[in-house]
């Protein structure tokens, strides 16, 4: 695909997925012809010893989007409700909605998911409470600490999803993945996706982990071929390559550094330097500062759908991108968004 733009709007991973992924499909058997089944197992048992769970604690994906509403369309019930924090990743929101549950929103506290505010929202009609761990748009992560506590207070007929997408790219030590809870919480359900830090969002690939019982019931309902024999040899192959991994995590935390001290340079507040992206506030009308960006090729995401006017969501890029990302906002800075005169920097 021909592609001259700098697309940081996805948070995908501007490195592209494991060069060992394309050699790996081209040996494979009929990937095009035929079903996926044995792989199926196969790729779960890989996820399961990774994150030392059983297989059949583990049910792949159409990406975490289609785990969620899984989950959702397996569990939901009349007049059931969902506690979602304030800013939560927008498309959970329309998942929820879809399944016309009834949504409670619970404001953030300092920029963080409020799990005091959400364990007093709980009541009888309360079947789900998604977090995000680390939230996507703010950046924001829950300590393990913290959930701990909060699941010790979740009455057990609530199910929790915590979709960690980002789990991959944090590096904070007060951060760890939910998934050593799963053992003690049967109404605990992790989502995780090959999309991001696994640069593999083309071929849609998510899985979730909760308990047998859990995962036995979404089964029941999962379409058996809801993934595909191509984004399965992807997955094996990314799952083994460790250097791919470490060098996206170097450069992410090298890009995210690199942003950071620009916004900081230029006066631009943002929210948390954390995952693979920088929420920043712009104090004005955000669409502006995006057009602009925009006739010089240079993709962001704005976040009106999160009432987020003044703020614009940049993904880390390549090293090259970030600079060009860089250069421009300087000028527009220098220059005011509505004089600044664009002209193509590629
Ligand atoms: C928090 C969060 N969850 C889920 C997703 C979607 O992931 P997938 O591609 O696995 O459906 C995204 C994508 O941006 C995300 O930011």
């Amino acid at each position: 695909m021909e592609n001259f733009s700098i697309k940081l709007s996805s948070n995908e991973n501007p490195s592209g997925c494991s060069p060992l992924i394309k050699q790996a499909i081209i040996e494979a058997g009929p990937v095009y012809s035929r079903y996926p089944q044995q792989n199926i197992f196969r790729l779960s048992k890989k996820i399961a010893n990774q994150l030392n769970v059983e297989h059949n604690q583990v049910l792949l994906a159409n990406g975490s989007s289609e785990a969620l509403e899984l989950i959702i369309r397996t569990f939901n019930a009349r007049d059931c409700e969902v506690i979602l924090p304030q800013y939560a990743f927008a498309f959970q929101k329309t998942i929820c909605q879809h399944a016309l549950l009834f949504i409670t929103e619970i404001k953030t506290n300092n920029g963080q998911q409020d799990l005091a505010g959400i364990l007093n929202a709980i009541n009888k009609n309360t079947r789900f409470i998604v977090l995000t761990n680390p939230s996507n748009p703010l950046g924001s992560f829950i300590k393990f600490c913290d959930l701990e506590k909060f699941m010790a207070q979740v009455p057990n007929n609530i199910i929790v999803i915590i979709d960690e997408a980002y789990y991959e790219y944090m590096l904070e030590p007060e951060y760890q993945t939910a998934i050593m809870l799963i053992k003690e919480y049967k109404n605990l359900i992790i989502t995780r996706t090959f999309s991001k830090a696994y640069g593999l969002a083309g071929l849609r690939l998510g899985y979730c982990v909760g308990q047998q019982q859990l995962i036995q019931e979404i089964n029941k309902i999962k379409n058996p071929f809801n993934i595909n024999n191509l984004a399965i040899i992807a997955a094996e192959v990314a799952l083994d390559d460790e250097h791919f991994m470490l060098k996206t995590r170097l450069l992410n935390q090298q890009g995210l550094i690199r942003l950071a001290k620009a916004f900081d340079e230029m006066a631009i507040k943002y929210l948390n330097k954390s995952a693979n992206f920088i929420t920043i506030d712009l104090e004005q009308n955000a669409k502006l500062f995006a057009d602009v960006l925009l006739k010089q090729s240079i993709i962001v995401k704005t976040l009106d759908e999160y009432d987020l006017p003044n703020h614009i969501r940049v993904s880390v890029g390549l090293s090259h991108e970030n600079e060009i990302f860089i250069k421009a906002m300087e000028r527009i800075c220098i220059t005011g968004v509505n004089d600044v005169t664009t002209f193509a920097v590629l």
